[in-house]
């Protein structure tokens, strides 16, 4: 049976784990030189229907690294962008491909790719999920704290794809999770619901709050992101003037725990949701961060594209 990743709820809490783990390993393995090639000779599909930067480097780079390699693809190139049913173009990618990306704008697109296709799809950014960014991140709160138990995580910003996959997250992991958004800019009703019921399992505890000083308060972990995703531009000015007050600056860092991180998925736009002292500050792992994206990607690949992959890396 292939897998996929269309939300990151298409993994279990064990599969999370066992990324994070083999993130790790991979990461030390790069680190000391020990090359490593579990994909050798199989290729990656790559559709970008929105720019990127980390994204696509990291899993390209990842992909090499890996022994396979890459395909990319760009939106208006392909037949897609003609009219190309979704279904047709998953039939035909499943005949040259180990495994398919896409960054896109609707979630249904992955949901479709992702149904017709006989290969692992993974979803690379949609309006409404992020998850390669968020199990990255997991990894990186992993790497820093060791551990995910007892983490208090504050997500402060815009109620959008990557607040959705906080929600996820801690909903699956079972750690707590504050979500402070403006009225009007909650993340989606769907997702919400489904972390607080995951919750009741997994023993997360999930708020949603009004207020960035509430939510930060005694956080080890500060999370923000642009208050104008991808597609967004035309709101740009009314989400600016509706986001006024809700920077994580110094002044809102020092109301959670003395040593608590500061993320940002990135690209960040300094002096809007993100000041450039806390960004550049010594609390601010963001660098970290972006380059954990090519380490629990390669995890990633590895658990869709080998069955065997829970052999490989225990
Ligand atoms: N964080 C992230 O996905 O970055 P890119 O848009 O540069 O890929
Ligand atoms: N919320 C942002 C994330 C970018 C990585 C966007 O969708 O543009």
């Amino acid at each position: 049976m292939k897998r996929d990743l269309r939300r990151l709820l298409d993994l279990g809490r064990e599969d999370v784990e066992w990324v994070i783990r083999a993130a790790s390993r991979l990461k030390a393995d790069r680190k000391a030189g020990r090359p490593s090639k579990p994909l050798e000779g199989m290729s990656l599909g790559m559709i970008f229907q929105k720019p990127s930067t980390r994204t696509r480097v990291s899993f390209e780079v990842g992909m090499v690294q890996l022994g396979g390699h890459t395909v990319v693809l760009a939106g208006d190139q392909i037949q897609m962008s003609r009219g190309e049913t979704v279904a047709d173009s998953a039939r035909i990618f499943s005949r040259y491909l180990d495994a398919l990306a896409i960054r896109t704008f609707a979630q249904e697109q992955v949901d479709e790719l992702a149904a017709m296709a006989d290969i692992p799809v993974i979803n690379m950014l949609t309006d409404k999920y992020h998850p390669c960014q968020v199990l990255a991140d997991l990894f990186t709160i992993y790497e820093k704290r060791g551990s995910l138990a007892g983490v208090k995580v504050a997500y402060v910003g815009d109620g959008n794809n990557m607040a959705n996959s906080w929600l996820n997250a801690a909903g699956m992991m079972g750690f707590d999770l504050r979500v402070a958004t403006p009225k009007e800019y909650e993340p989606d009703t769907e997702t919400v619901e489904s972390a607080l019921s995951h919750a009741k399992e997994s023993g997360a505890s999930i708020e949603l709050l009004d207020d960035p000083k509430k939510a930060v308060a005694s956080a080890n972990v500060i999370y923000t992101d642009t208050w104008v995703s991808m597609g967004q531009d035309e709101e740009a000015k009314k989400r600016l003037a509706d986001f006024a007050g809700w920077q994580v600056d110094q002044a809102l860092v020092s109301l959670a725990a003395e040593d608590a991180i500061v993320m940002h998925c990135l690209p960040a736009h300094r002096g809007e949701e993100i000041s450039a002292e806390v960004m550049d500050g010594s609390q601010s792992v963001v660098w970290d961060q972006a380059e954990n994206r090519l380490h629990a990607q390669k995890a990633i690949l590895i658990l869709l594209i080998r069955e065997d992959a829970k052999k490989l890396f225990l």
